[in-house]
């Protein structure tokens, strides 16, 4: 299976987007497209960098009724993304419509995977808002197994997770996995990090890597040291 470091592009405009992009004159990166990004560039944004040769994680998290979803996600895959992504909540009737949806006339389609409890939700707002009194990690690996079930390829997940997501799910189901930071750097705002050696050794998928390597002083010298510790190469 492909393992892989995809940058999370978290800027406001096309201008950032490419200033930092045009930085990477030999590696075409995976790159993480946004809401924000998403929204305020529209679908041109999608097209623009995967014509330049990005693989693209397009992470709206889609969350509505199952023929809803299902349109939308056929809009996403006319666009020819790499990996897009909803939310285990919507339930599995929706999960298997937003496969219908990606599925192209030629059988192709991009990875889908779930979101199962945002990482911003904690057990007490999981209680409280969410009526959900199980304990979060036992809610994480249900939403996880649900998806699995509905036939989608991975979760995103912390990467403190993702060894018990694939206990529960299978060594091929995907963990896609934010909260990655270098040993000698701050965590910024994310609370629970992991170093990409460290997502390596816990057999995350894919590592989702955003400040680190877009703030960084040299950030083809960073996305190239993530690559390093995460693939061990
Ligand atoms: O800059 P940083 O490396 O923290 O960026 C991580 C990226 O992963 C951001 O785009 C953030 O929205 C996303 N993300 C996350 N935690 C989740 C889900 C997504 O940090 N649980």
């Amino acid at each position: 299976m492909a393992k892989d470091v995809i940058i999370a592009c978290d800027f406001a405009s096309e201008e950032e987007t490419m200033t930092f992009l045009n930085k990477f004159t030999e590696e075409r990166p995976f790159v993480k497209i946004g809401m924000e990004l998403y929204y305020a560039c529209g679908p041109s944004i999608v097209k623009k960098i995967k014509d330049r040769g990005h693989p693209i994680f397009l992470d709206l998290k889609l969350h509505d009724i199952p023929n809803t979803v299902k349109k939308a996600m056929a809009v996403l895959s006319n666009l020819d993304v790499d990996i897009c992504n909803l939310h285990a909540a919507g339930t599995t009737a929706m999960m298997k419509a937003a496969l219908e949806g990606l599925t192209r006339p030629d059988g192709t389609r991009p990875l889908l995977i779930a979101v199962t409890q945002l990482t911003s939700t904690d057990q007490e707002a999981m209680e409280r808002d969410l009526l959900i009194k199980e304990p979060i990690d036992q809610v994480v690996m249900h939403y996880a197994l649900t998806a699995k079930n509905a036939g989608l390829d991975g979760v995103v997940c912390s990467p403190l997770e993702a060894g018990k997501v694939h206990d529960v799910c299978g060594e091929s189901f995907l963990t896609v996995t934010p909260g990655v930071r270098f040993a000698d750097s701050g965590a910024d705002d994310q609370k629970r990090v992991m170093t990409p050696a460290k997502a390596r050794e816990v057999g995350s998928d894919y590592i989702v890597v955003g400040r680190p390597i877009t703030q960084a002083s040299d950030p083809v010298a960073a996305y190239r040291r993530c690559v390093s510790e995460f693939l061990g190469k």
